[in-house]
C-alpha cells in the first residue's frame, strides 16, 4: 500500500498537530452552546474520532451518508444516502465534519439539507481544504490543512476504497489513479 504513494504531505504527529488547534477553535466556537458534530461518512470517520476526543464539552455524535458516484478521482452525481433521526437535527447547533472540500458541492448540498430539516445552525468543520478547485460558493469554517490540487489518500480518504488505514496523507502516485482498476471493489466511492 505504501508503494503507491508518491510523497507523503502530512505526517501522523502534524496531523495530530493540526486537529489539536482546531479542536480548540471548536471548543471556543461552541463553549456556550450544546452542539453535534455530524460526520460525514465514510472519509471523515477518522478525522471526526480524533477531533471530538480533543474537545473537552458536552457534545453529541451524528452521522450522515454520502456517495459520489462516477468512480476513481472524478465526482460524479451525489447521493446522500441516511441523515440522522429528525430529533438529533431539529433545533441543534450542528458541526458539519468532513474528510475534503473539493469542488464543495457536497458540503453545500448537506448544509442546505440540514437547514431544511430545522438545525438552529450549521458550522462546517473540514481536515482538508483545495481552495483551487472550488465550483460553487462556500468555505469552510474551519479547516485543519489547505492542499494543492493533487489526489489525496489516507487518515480516512479512499481511492476505490483503499488508503483509509493509512495513518498519514499521502498523495497517489499518478499511475495508480491513470489505470484503470483493476480489482477495485464496486463503482463510485462513499465520501
Ligand atoms: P466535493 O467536491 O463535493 O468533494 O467538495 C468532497 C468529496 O470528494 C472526495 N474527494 C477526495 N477523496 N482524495 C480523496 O480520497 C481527494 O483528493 C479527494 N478530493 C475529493 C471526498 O470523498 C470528499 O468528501
Amino acid at each position: 500500500m505504501q508503494d503507491d504513494i508518491d510523497r507523503i504531505l502530512f505526517s501522523e504527529t502534524q496531523i495530530l498537530e493540526g486537529i489539536d488547534r482546531v479542536a480548540r477553535e471548536v471548543t471556543g466556537r461552541f463553549a456556550d452552546r450544546p452542539f453535534t458534530v455530524v460526520s460525514v461518512l465514510k472519509g471523515s470517520c477518522i478525522f471526526a474520532a480524533d477531533l471530538i476526543r480533543r474537545i473537552p464539552i458536552p457534545l453529541e455524535l451524528a452521522f450522515v451518508g454520502a456517495s459520489s458516484y462516477g468512480g476513481g478521482t472524478v465526482a460524479g452525481d451525489l447521493s446522500v444516502n441516511f441523515f440522522p433521526a429528525g430529533h438529533e437535527i431539529e433545533g441543534r447547533h450542528l458541526l458539519l465534519v468532513d474528510d475534503i472540500l473539493d469542488t464543495g458541492r457536497t458540503l453545500q448540498r448537506l448544509k442546505s439539507e440540514l437547514l431544511g430539516r430545522g438545525a438552529a445552525s450549521v458550522s462546517t468543520c473540514v481536515f482538508l481544504d483545495k481552495p483551487s478547485r472550488r465550483s460553487v460558493e462556500l468555505e469552510a469554517d474551519l479547516r485543519v490543512f489547505e492542499v494543492e490540487d493533487l489526489f489525496v489518500v489516507g487518515y480516512g480518504l479512499d481511492y476505490a476504497g483503499r488508503y483509509r488505514n493509512l495513518p498519514f496523507v499521502g498523495a497517489l502516485r499518478q499511475e495508480i489513479f491513470s489505470a484503470p482498476a483493476q480489482d477495485a471493489p464496486g463503482p463510485g466511492r462513499a465520501t
